[in-house]
């Protein structure tokens, strides 16, 4: 299997040389666009979207159908792995995702065993598999989870939360069950990421949304030591090509040389870090992925690409700190679904524009 036609996104992460900054959007495929709002009415939900095969492809192509981008990322869900536990996911209208079953008891902390993903995450790796049929070798795919901590925030308060009193409860009080729900969710996504991997995804995201919202000394405990496991856990080369990973905690600035020590390839960064201060900071160790601020595409199409070009100097070309090369594009988190969809255009375009060095 060779290398995407379009393979940008790939020699960025692996700090190659590129004909321009690659970019894609965190959430690219969402409500913002009227094509999926359509969809999800087929399939009646956006779980029933996620558990349908061939209607999960469909939407990944929607974005690139529509906007110049250099990676597709699977359509799914970080939660659909708790759900696989046992735990009951769905969503309430207007509140977001809640578990019918979250983790409250010690008994039940016990009983946790990670799911083998290819059956109970089967629909899963058919997606990957129709995706890359779709897609056709034209740009890479780009496979994800949750980070074990952004999960156990979820299973534990049972769906979003302002200020995650419970887990945070759960990790002061009795830090040993924190702990094993960690450990169990850690053996779950690193087969999980490793069945996408097999199943045909050419790069893995891990979304580490709530690490941090964690005290400095928790952070590595409770948060970066495990996706430390993920890392080493993961197949690094398939049909002789390597399999990049993207490490994403956000509000994580503050332990990016903590982070690029880990063994990822790149990694996410929200709109709060400036990108030439990162690379300073990691030197040559690690690609950097981001980070306009979403809110930035509410602006006019003329400010969106100013602010797009402002992101792309951050970085700092090819003679900042750590050599050439090494930046993918995107926002600093996923793209709110009021966001008018020319505006993207408008930002596709300037940072292909902004950024070609051929
Ligand atoms: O980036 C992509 O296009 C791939 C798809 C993707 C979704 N969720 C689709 C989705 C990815 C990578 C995720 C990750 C995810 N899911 C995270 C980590 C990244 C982040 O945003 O912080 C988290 C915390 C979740 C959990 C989750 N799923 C929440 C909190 C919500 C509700 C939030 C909201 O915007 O309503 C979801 C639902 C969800 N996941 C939607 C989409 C497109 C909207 C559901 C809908 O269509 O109604």
């Amino acid at each position: 299997m060779s290398r995407p036609q379009n393979d940008n996104f790939l020699r960025a992460l692996l700090r190659e040389p590129v004909d321009y900054t690659p970019a894609w959007l965190m959430r690219q495929a969402g409500r913002y666009l009227p094509e999926y709002c359509e969809t999800r009415r087929r399939a009646g939900s956006f779980l029933d979207l996620c558990k349908n095969p061939s209607l999960a492809c469909e939407v990944t192509l929607q974005p690139l159908a529509r906007y110049d981008l250099d990676a597709a990322i699977l359509f799914s869900d970080i939660l659909t792995v708790p759900d696989a536990m046992g735990l009951g996911l769905y969503f309430a209208e207007g509140e977001g995702p809640k578990f019918e079953r979250p983790l409250r008891d010690e008994w039940e902390i016990r009983d946790l065993e990670a799911p083998d993903p290819n059956v109970h995450l089967r629909y899963v790796m058919d997606a990957v598999a129709e995706i890359r049929r779709a897609l056709n070798n034209s740009v890479p795919l780009i496979g994800f989870s949750g980070s074990p901590f952004t999960l156990a925030c979820y299973m534990v308060e049972g769906g979003s939360s302002d200020d995650f009193r419970r887990v945070k409860t759960m990790l002061y009080d009795r830090p040993d069950l924190l702990h094993r729900i960690l450990e169990v969710t850690t053996r779950a996504v690193v087969d999980y990421l490793n069945a996408q991997i097999e199943s045909g995804v050419q790069a893995v995201m891990i979304f580490d949304t709530w690490g941090g919202t964690l005290a400095h000394r928790a952070y590595r405990e409770f948060s970066l030591d495990y996706m430390r496991r993920i890392v080493e856990g993961l197949i690094k080369t398939r049909d002789g090509e390597r399999i990049p990973s993207i490490v994403f905690t956000k509000g994580g600035g503050q332990w990016l040389e903590s982070i690029a020590a880990i063994g990822c390839d790149g990694i996410g960064l929200d709109w709060t870090t400036d990108l030439f201060d990162a690379r300073r900071r990691v030197g040559d160790r690690v690609a950097l992925q981001g980070n306009l601020d979403p809110m930035a595409l509410f602006a006019s199409p003329e400010a969106v690409a100013a602010e797009a070009k402002r992101v792309l100097d951050s970085f700092g070309g090819d003679d900042g700190p750590g050599g050439p090369g090494g930046h993918v594009f995107n926002l600093g988190h996923g793209i709110s679904q009021f966001t008018p969809p020319d505006n993207v255009s408008a930002l596709v375009e300037a940072v292909r524009q902004y950024s070609r060095r051929v």
